[in-house]
């Protein structure tokens, strides 16, 4: 049974949720192996649209259990409203179908504040989670296995009387009630400890029965801590890497997949070498509804970078790749793609011939008027990677299979 790893090669919003859920029909299991409520993944079906943060795509998938893992940090509050946003739209959440990783660490009231105060210069989604790996590899986090035996709310009050002095020094601000945090926790803790297990164990058992495993990555390829554009990254390893660490045990994987959107876009700070600032820009923000997910900020935009994308190849050893968003190209008469730079670093461009008609739904290949067509041939040869499936729409029946993964 296959093991598959889904990995943004941009900067995140490729559209891994639409990608996750539409394979995970077929998993035994969809495992998170980093990040937090930074991810919004989207997902559409039945004309109903659900936007998940920390819950894997899987969840949606009648067949497959989810996890998250021991690389990624947990909100509770948050988790606990992902949960009731799944129950009104059908989707029971409990241990039988979410396993959360004993080893993750919580994100706390303080992480979110720290985080807002400190966010300015990066532009990051304020949901704590800088601050909360900044605890965790300095070896004062809180493991979500402190809920289990109630010993995680002294930990909040070393948490905080940790915190409380440099708080008070750098922002001269009183500090946040520790007291009234614990409160405002306890109830999603309390939703949360049935659902805490030894994750790694159920990843092993599901690779040692031979189970089919999706492994869905979060943010993108160029928002790695270490391979991203540093400092404006994210504070965990979002490549294919990350998922042997912080999914729990050593797998082979089957398939290495790069979600690609067929243009660029980028939320918050930071270098975007291919940022389209005019009219053309402007367009693919909106055809594309390039707002956060998360935080509704307005993406920025710009031509696809195939350069990047030669290196996030590298990187993380993609070896099939999902094309998403071709459809929000329609009508634009010239498409260009940055395979180079010059010697003062601005890209170096290939312009394509575009297409007027819609594509939006298109199911075959075939169906592509020849310049989209073009587009994806040059992508996949200038990449030397198969360009297995090409996504037309929202929807987990918009989409062209090429190659089946
Ligand atoms: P993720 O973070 O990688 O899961 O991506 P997001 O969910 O943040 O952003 C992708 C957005 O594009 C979502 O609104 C998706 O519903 C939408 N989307 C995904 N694939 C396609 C596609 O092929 N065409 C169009 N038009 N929209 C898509
Ligand atoms: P998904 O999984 C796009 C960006 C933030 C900021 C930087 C650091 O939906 O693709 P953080 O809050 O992580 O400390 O912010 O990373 N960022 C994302 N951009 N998609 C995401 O997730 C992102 N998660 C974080 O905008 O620039
Ligand atoms: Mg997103």
């Amino acid at each position: 049974m296959p093991v598959y790893v889904v990995v943004g090669a941009q900067w995140g919003d490729e559209g891994k949720g639409k990608v996750c859920d539409f394979l995970a029909g077929a998993m035994d299991l969809v495992v998170r192996y980093q990040g937090g409520a930074n991810a919004g993944h989207t997902v559409v079906f039945d004309d109903r649209k659900i936007v998940l943060h920390q819950i894997p795509s899987g969840i949606l998938s009648p067949r497959a259990r989810s996890v998250i893992g021991n690389g990624c940090v947990v909100d509770p509050v948050i988790l606990a409203s992902e949960i009731r946003e799944l129950a009104a739209a059908g989707v029971h959440v409990g241990p039988e179908n979410l396993i959360v990783s004993q080893h993750a660490h919580l994100v706390t009231p303080l992480h979110r504040f720290l985080d807002e105060k400190q966010n300015g210069a990066i532009g990051t989604t304020g949901r704590g989670i800088g601050p909360c790996y900044t605890d965790k590899a300095q070896r004062s986090g809180i493991r979500l296995e402190s809920l289990m035996d109630g010993s995680w709310r002294g930990r909040m009050r070393e948490h905080g009387s940790r915190h409380e002095d440099f708080y008070r020094v750098v922002y001269g601000v009183g500090y946040i009630d520790v007291e009234e945090s614990i409160r405002a926790l306890e109830p999603a803790v309390a939703l949360l400890q049935p659902l805490i297990g030894d994750t790694a164990q159920v990843v092993c058992d599901a690779v040692s029965t031979g189970g089919s495993i999706l492994f869905e990555g979060a943010q993108g390829t160029f928002l790695d801590l270490d391979h991203g554009t540093y400092p404006y990254v994210t504070s965990s390893t979002t490549t294919v890497g990350g998922a042997i660490s912080g999914g729990g045990v050593y797998v082979h994987f089957d398939r290495r997949i790069a979600v690609m959107k067929a243009y660029a876009t980028r939320v918050g700070e930071g270098p975007f070498p291919t940022e389209l600032t005019d009219e053309t820009g402007r367009r693919l923000r909106e055809v594309g509804r390039e707002y956060g997910a998360t935080t509704g900020r307005a993406r920025r935009c710009g031509w696809l970078d195939l350069s990047m994308g030669r290196r996030a190849c590298m990187i993380n050893g993609f070896d099939y790749v999902v094309l998403t968003k071709l459809d929000c190209l329609s009508g634009l008469p010239v498409l260009r793609a940055a395979v180079g730079r010059a010697s003062d670093g601005t890209p170096d461009y290939v312009d394509m011939e575009g297409w007027d008609s819609s594509i939006a739904g298109v199911t075959s290949f075939h169906e592509l008027p020849v310049e989209a067509r073009r587009y994806v041939a040059f992508i996949e040869e200038y990449l030397c990677v198969p360009v297995g499936m090409i996504s037309t729409g929202p929807s987990r029946s918009d989409i062209i299979i090429r190659k089946e993964p």
